[in-house]
């Protein structure tokens, strides 16, 4: 069984795909860490991750940067999804998202194209989504949880500018499959959401 969740940044999409595999015992990918990755690697090697060479060069990034907290910093999601624009970038992490969607048994991966290139074949897509307002109220909360110092509207301001690029992109732009269930998350909280995609998903296989 594979299950595809997409949807933009701070969705609720990766809480949602660790709470499926969970449930159904499959393994679980957050593929937008393979995106961070690069974009952090291509600030190490001080390239820029607007230029696509300085980006590509930056795929062969080691696995143990995949443990980094740094991955998780906002700055980092904002070089990722500058990196993702380029099809080069792109197409290096293509495989491996697909192998690890096809192993056998199943996998649950959480990203922006899932349903609509990694594994278009995908037996459960979710596409999970909130207003930009709700979901920079979150992250902002999250943030000030982890003892960030920053505006509401500096968190708003970089969801606005991540959903163009991701929804702008011509490679792989961020849209929901025909086939996808659309979640929104706006007025829903955390385990309704999660019990609503485990509603879906079971209904499929
Ligand atoms: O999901 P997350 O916010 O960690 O992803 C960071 C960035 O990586 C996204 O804004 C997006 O540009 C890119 N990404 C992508 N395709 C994926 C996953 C993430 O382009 N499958």
């Amino acid at each position: 069984m594979i299950v595809a969740v997409d949807g933009p940044t701070a969705s609720g999409k990766g809480t949602i795909a660790r709470a499926l595999a969970a449930h159904f015992g499959l393994p679980v990918l957050d593929t937008g860490l393979l995106y961070r990755a690069v974009g952090y690697q291509t600030q190490l090697d001080h390239g820029d991750p607007d230029d696509a060479d300085d980006a590509l060069a930056a795929c062969d990034f080691p696995d143990s940067l995949l443990n980094d907290p740094a991955l998780r910093y906002e700055s980092t999601g904002s070089l990722a999804s500058r990196v993702s624009i380029h099809p080069a970038v792109r197409a290096a992490l293509f495989q491996r998202q697909v192998d690890f969607a096809n192993q056998p048994g199943g996998a649950v991966l959480d990203g922006r194209d899932i349903g609509t290139v990694i594994a278009p074949h995908a037996d459960a897509k979710l596409f999970v989504t909130a207003t930009p307002e709700e979901r920079a109220r979150r992250r902002h909360a999250e943030m000030l949880g982890r003892g960030v110092e920053v505006t509401y509207d500096a968190v708003l301001a970089d969801i606005h500018a991540r959903d163009a690029r991701d929804t702008g992109r011509t490679d792989a732009p961020l849209r929901r499959a025909a086939d996808a269930l659309l979640l929104d998350n706006t007025t829903l909280d955390r385990d309704a959401g999660i019990m609503a995609a485990i509603a879906f998903v079971e209904d499929k296989v």
